[in-house]
């Protein structure tokens, strides 16, 4: 995806520690026009496969999922990482721990959110250890429902969650995919090196 390479490489900052920080138009701020090409392109890629829902995390999964369900026109669900103080119907639960926070969080789902008849999209915004999206995956599977595929936005290829997805069986899009974030440089996976501040 040009727009979404050429984002990263304009306004994307190499951090120590293998991250990419594109808080311009992703993790903070948000691009409207590029997040509608995202959207259309995971159109694209998911139109044929009978998409009923998709399923994000908060926060930087939404705004590229609220995108896709409206040109895909299927309602989006996100999993929560704190308990509603509000909720009071079953939920559907994973743990998913995160190697860049060193945590582990119970992320939810309501179970009224996801059916048995669901056939669903799992998005997020980046796939680096691929524990976010298998959490999402065993909460569509606990509620009877199928998984499609899982879209991302930006996949870190250098890092084991691509493997643990196919491992898993499970169809992965990535509308980026980095080799290698070393030296400061954003090094795409099908491209030569392109230079970004660092
Ligand atoms: P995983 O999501 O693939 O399991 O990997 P990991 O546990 O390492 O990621 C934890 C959090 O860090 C996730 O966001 C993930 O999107 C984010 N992350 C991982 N690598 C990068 C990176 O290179 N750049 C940026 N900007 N983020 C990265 P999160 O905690 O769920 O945050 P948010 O969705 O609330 O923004």
């Amino acid at each position: 995806m040009i727009k979404l390479k050429q984002a990263i490489q304009t306004q994307g900052t190499v951090l120590s520690g293998d991250i990419l920080k594109v808080d311009q138009f992703l993790n903070h701020g948000i691009d409207p026009e590029l997040m509608a090409a995202i959207g259309k392109e995971f159109t694209r890629r998911f139109e044929n496969d009978g998409i009923t829902k998709i399923l994000t995390i908060e926060s930087s999964g939404i705004a590229p999922s609220v995108m896709t369900g409206l040109y895909l026109g299927c309602p989006v669900v996100f999993a929560r990482k704190q308990k509603s103080a509000i909720h009071h119907k079953g939920l559907f639960a994973a743990d998913v721990y995160s190697y860049t926070k060193k945590t582990t969080s119970t992320i939810t789902v309501e179970a009224d959110k996801i059916s048995a008849d669901d056939t669903v999209l799992i998005i997020d915004d980046f796939l680096a250890n691929g524990q976010a999206a298998l959490g999402l995956a065993s909460i569509v599977q606990d509620a009877g429902a199928r998984v499609a595929g899982i879209g991302i936005v930006i996949e870190k290829s250098f890092q084991p969650g691509r493997t643990l997805l196919d491992g898993a069986g499970l169809r992965v899009e990535s509308l980026a995919r980095i080799a290698s974030l070393s030296d400061g440089t954003v090094r795409f996976s099908d491209e030569a090196a392109c230079e970004v501040k660092v």
